[in-house]
Parts: C-alpha cells; sequence; structure tokens
C-alpha cells in the first residue's frame, strides 16, 4: 500500500463523526444510570458526600493534591464573598521509586513534605488541623472523611494501599512525621475539588473535568437520583458524583489501542482514559509511528530502533508537532532527533504531523462527547445554563485541544453552545484549591452541630 493511503487509513481509524459522538453520548447514559442504581457499569458513579459550596465560606485552609506527576500542598485563604487568594503553593516531584513501592513510603514521602513545606512558610499549628485532601484515584467512600481505594491508575502502583482507608493512612503517616496536629477532615478526587473551586466564584458551575495524566469528571446529582445508596447524615438534596469516567468502555478500540492496552499496568481498565489522557497520548502516536516504520511507509532511510522504546514520545511533543509552521517543518525534525530518529524526509514529517494531529483530535472528540453526555445527563433539553470546570496540563498546555472540544460541542449542539449555555471554564489550580474549600464547608458544618 502507498504510504498516503496508510496515512489516510490511520486517520480514518482514529476519526470520530458526529453520529459517532452521538452513540458515545447515548452509551454514556445508560452507563450512569446503571452505575447510579448499583448494576453493572463501566462508570463507578461514585457518591462524593459534597455539595457544592454556597460561596460565603471562610478562613485559611491547607490542602494536599495527589494527582499523576506531582504532590501538591498548598494554603487557600477564603474572603466569604466568592473570592479566595492562594498563599502558598509548592510542589514535590514524584519520582518512579516512590509511586511504585510500598504505601508506607509514598504515604511517608507526603507527609515528609507537608512538614518541609509548612515549616518554610511558617504556618501555625493550628491552621494545619483542618487539612482536605486531592487523592486522584478511585476510591470507595463511606463519609467525607473516609475512602478505600478501589484500585491504582496512571501508573501508580504503590503495594498494601488497595482496599484500605487512604484518610488513616495519611492520618498515621502524619504522626510518624511528627506533625500530630495535621488532620485530613474530607477526602476528595480532582474533578470534585476543581468543581468546587469553580463553583466557588460561579455557582452555575455543575461538572468538573480532569483533562490531565489522567482524565475524569464529576458532576451535581439529585440525591434522590442515587438509588445505590443511602445517605444517613446527609441532608442536602444534590451531591456530586464522582463519574471516573476513564474506565468507560463502549467504545471502538483501533488494533493500536488495543497493544497500548495489553502493555499497560492495567489491562482491560481505563480505556477511555487510555484513548484520551496525556499519559498516554504520546505513546499512541509512537505506536502508530512504529508500525507505519515497519511497513516501509516512513522513515525508509534512517535506522528507526527508537521507536522501540516503550513511552519513548513524550505526550509533549503532539502538541510542538501540530504547531510546527516552518516551511520544512524543522521542529519536527528537531524532536525525532531528540526521540533517535536522526534522518527524516519533509514527507516523513508531514506523516509525523497528521499522525499526531489524528490522535490528539480524536482525544479531544471523545472529552466532548463525554462532557456533552454529563451535561445533557443533568439537564437533557438545556435549560439552564452549565459551566464546566476542567483542569489539567492536556488541556492547559495543548494548544487546540480546547478549540478541538468547543468544535465538537458545537457539532452537537450548536445553539446551547454559541449562546454559552454550556460554558467552558479553565479552572487552574481548581484541583488543589477545591480540597480546602471542602475542609472549610466540613469545619462549617462540626461548628454548626458544635452551637446547635
Ligand atoms: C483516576 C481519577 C482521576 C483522574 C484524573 C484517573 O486515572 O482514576 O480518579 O480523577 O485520573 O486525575
Amino acid at each position: 500500500m502507498r504510504h498516503v493511503e496508510l496515512i489516510k487509513n490511520v486517520e480514518r481509524d482514529f476519526a470520530v463523526t458526529p453520529d459517532q459522538i452521538k452513540k458515545v453520548i447515548r452509551d454514556f447514559h445508560s452507563e450512569m444510570r446503571e452505575g447510579l442504581s448499583g448494576q453493572k457499569s463501566s462508570l463507578k458513579m461514585i457518591p462524593t458526600y459534597v455539595e457544592r459550596p454556597k460561596g460565603a465560606e471562610k478562613g485559611t485552609f491547607i490542602a494536599l493534591d495527589l494527582g499523576g506527576t506531582n504532590f501538591r500542598v498548598l494554603a487557600l485563604e477564603l474572603k466569604g464573598n466568592r473570592t479566595s487568594e492562594i498563599l502558598f503553593s509548592k510542589k514535590a516531584v514524584l519520582r518512579k521509586d516512590v509511586i511504585t513501592a510500598s504505601g508506607r513510603k509514598l504515604f511517608d514521602f507526603m507527609a515528609h513534605s507537608v512538614k518541609k513545606i509548612i515549616k518554610i512558610h511558617a504556618t501555625e499549628p493550628d491552621k494545619t488541623r483542618n487539612i482536605g485532601f486531592t487523592f486522584s484515584f478511585p476510591i470507595k467512600q463511606t463519609g467525607i472523611n473516609s475512602g478505600t481505594l478501589i484500585g491504582w491508575t496512571k501508573g501508580f502502583t504503590a503495594g498494601g494501599v488497595r482496599g484500605k482507608d487512604v484518610v488513616r493512612l495519611m492520618n498515621s503517616a502524619f504522626r510518624r512525621a511528627g506533625l500530630p496536629n495535621a488532620k485530613i477532615v474530607a477526602i476528595t478526587n480532582d474533578t470534585v475539588s476543581t468543581l468546587v473551586s469553580k463553583s466557588y466564584e460561579d455557582p452555575a458551575c455543575d461538572v468538573g473535568v480532569i483533562l490531565g495524566t489522567g482524565t475524569n469528571a464529576c458532576y451535581c446529582e439529585k440525591v434522590k437520583n442515587i438509588t445505590k445508596s443511602r445517605f444517613a447524615n446527609f441532608t442536602a438534596g444534590e451531591m456530586l458524583i464522582n463519574i471516573e469516567w476513564g474506565n468507560f468502555n463502549k467504545l471502538r478500540l483501533t488494533p493500536y489501542d488495543r497493544l497500548i492496552d495489553k502493555f499497560s499496568k492495567n489491562p482491560g481498565k481505563q480505556l477511555l482514559e487510555k484513548m484520551v489522557s496525556g499519559m498516554y497520548l504520546g505513546e499512541i502516536v509512537r505506536v502508530v509511528l512504529k508500525e507505519m516504520s515497519e511497513r516501509g511507509a516512513i522513515f525508509r532511510k534512517t535506522d528507526k530502533t527508537a521507536l522501540n522504546k516503550k513511552d519513548g514520545f513524550k505526550t509533549e511533543y503532539i502538541s510542538a508537532i501540530e504547531n510546527d509552521s516552518t516551511k520544512e517543518l524543522y521542529h519536527v525534525n528537531d524532536i525525532l532527533k531528540t526521540i533517535g530518529v536522526s534522518k527524516s524526509l519533509y514527507s516523513d514529517r508531514k506523516a509525523v504531523r497528521r499522525i499526531c494531529r489524528a490522535v490528539s483530535k480524536r482525544a479531544a472528540r471523545l472529552g466532548a462527547a463525554a462532557i456533552a453526555a454529563v451535561v445533557t445527563k443533568i439537564d437533557p433539553r438545556l435549560l439552564k445554563p452549565h459551566t464546566v470546570a476542567i483542569d489539567g496540563s492536556l488541556y492547559e498546555k495543548h494548544a487546540g485541544f480546547s478549540r478541538d472540544i468547543r468544535h465538537a460541542l458545537c457539532e452537537v449542539f450548536p445553539t446551547a453552545v454559541r449562546k454559552s449555555g454550556i460554558k467552558i471554564s479553565l479552572t487552574k489550580d481548581g484541583s488543589g484549591k477545591g480540597a480546602a474549600v471542602i475542609a472549610a464547608i466540613v469545619k462549617n458544618a462540626r461548628d454548626r452541630v458544635a452551637r446547635d
């Protein structure tokens, strides 16, 4: 087959048509309903015991944020008038040995990082008492301050944590680190934090999305629709549901997706995440390039063994490649050299750019389909305005991702998107800030009980 046809085939494999978007929306809706009623579903639909803030919460709170690549500690001052200020925000890079050895090593690492950071910032011990913890992995919650890990994602494998209450593990690590006052009062997912952080400012926010190393979303659901559980001490009429949409599996997989899944740390799981999130997009491109070069379609005159290296093609290259507007695609050439492909023809570089485009466009369109499904689950006829808060490196740093999402949403809901019925809002630091807001909600509720 000629190389032009091979590239066209790849583009066809990765295309997501408007009809396919509509099918994803329908399948999402039925999986969401099954998940809410406790039937078998690829969507876990986890009740979070969190309601949206009122915007009047006040005080200074510390938040911890364990996500994909970093561990962050921040202090947030809530002013009580829908505004807030980050007092400090520090991150510690999570080395591979820390996330793949034992749970104890991981939790001790976090406790020691907290100790160092709050010492540098001379935070009063009193202020370390009520800490919100964003823990961005699927947990089964039994309350706002307890949650057991269902399973690791995003390459984490730290032993001895699955099935355990991560709040207890963190509080014990604080004690071991000599921080007896530090106490986690709320555990939350990054999607929930993002939604809460945005809705502290904007009451129309009812969906929170992460498009970063991993992907997921949460939304506001009526408690009466969550028929799988009873919530004895939860009095609000609505609760945020952590969808864990990364695990959605009603999808048309290409042979490349099957390969990625097979060689991942969690085969058979997180299929949507493996097509959409930053952890995998570069790897998809590498697998496609490798196959095309093996079939003699590209890189015919050079050594391409470099393409055999798993994870050798970083997701951040995709955006740089797509945006290369130089005449001979010099930036593409530089990136290819960086990964070890020493010589490339102009036609090779054009092919690489088209493949990057196909992979990232599919990711954005599937992300848009999932967002559309969640918004229409809340409001099927789109009668009210909705703000979708999005945080995550992929959305923030990948030029073109937000534009592709908007285009796809416009295809399905032209009027609502244009008239700002669906507003997408980049919510930077939402994943950290929201945990501080939730800690404030918990403290207010406790103060109320103590007063009554
Ligand atoms: C996790 C989610 C998280 C998402 C984004 C996924 O791998 O399962 O809990 O919200 O990544 O960080």
